[in-house]
């Protein structure tokens, strides 16, 4: 069987035939994808940690969502070089590697598991790392950045939609917000609803939220949210 949704809790298997089946190396995800509350989840990523980058690289996997969510900035917000970011969620830090090709220079992470920001030091892309918990208001100044990316981290069992008022918060006027959130979860979860809400009450503008590559290799698909703040 090949699982091409985005459901939890079910080891992924290509059995392209029945004689040779190929198990992927996704254990650790379904576990995140079922933590039961937030130490379990920090523990779970304290542990992953030095083993995510090559388990997402694998091409059973091939997660793409970084490199393509750096191009997502660089396509709305401009030259990457100018623009002081906030990734949220920021785990080993392979966001703000693609954003550093891409010319970053003033990166900020947060993230809830402390094993994840060591691995994220050392890709010397970041300004400042540190530990937060993203379901509490972020200390860090409003309108203070210009882009905050997150993803990989509105998913199941992560992080809910209302973190993203306090994005529109931390981002200035006509700042961006550039997130993935996974097909399957995108209306049921209510990210959809919460996005609806901002853009009622004028305070961002949804752009884009096209479906496209997540976990390519898995054939697992999600949104590219693109929200323009207003306020
Ligand atoms: C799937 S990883 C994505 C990491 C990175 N953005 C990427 O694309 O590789 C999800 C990350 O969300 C972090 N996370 C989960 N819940 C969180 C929370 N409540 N506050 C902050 N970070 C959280 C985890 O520690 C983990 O590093």
């Amino acid at each position: 069987m090949i699982q091409s949704n985005n459901s939890p809790a079910t080891t992924q298997q290509s059995t392209k035939s029945n004689k040779e089946p190929v198990t992927t190396n996704i254990e650790w995800l379904n576990r995140a994808y079922s933590a039961d509350g937030l130490p379990a989840l920090r523990s779970l990523y304290d542990e992953w940690a030095a083993s995510y980058d090559s388990d997402l690289s694998k091409s059973d996997q091939n997660y793409v969502a970084p490199a393509l969510s750096a191009a997502t900035v660089a396509k709305y917000a401009g030259n990457p070089a100018a623009l002081k970011i906030l990734d949220a969620g920021c785990g080993t830090g392979l966001v703000g590697a693609a954003l550093a090709n891409l010319g970053s220079k003033q990166i900020d992470g947060v993230d809830l598991s402390q094993g994840m920001l060591d691995v994220a030091r050392k890709t010397n892309a970041y300004s400042v790392l540190e530990t937060a918990d993203l379901s509490k208001p972020l200390e860090k100044e409003t309108d203070s950045y210009d882009v905050v990316t997150c993803i990989g981290t509105l998913t199941h069992a992560h992080v809910g939609p209302e973190v993203l008022s306090e994005f529109v918060r931390v981002v200035r006027k006509d700042g961006w917000i550039i997130a993935t959130v996974l097909d399957d979860i995108w209306e049921p979860v209510g990210y959809r609803a919460e996005i609806d809400k901002l853009v009622a009450s004028k305070k961002a503008e949804l752009v884009s939220a096209d479906s496209g590559d997540y976990r390519k290799g898995a054939g697992v698909s999600a949104r590219m949210v693109v929200l323009k703040v207003l306020a």
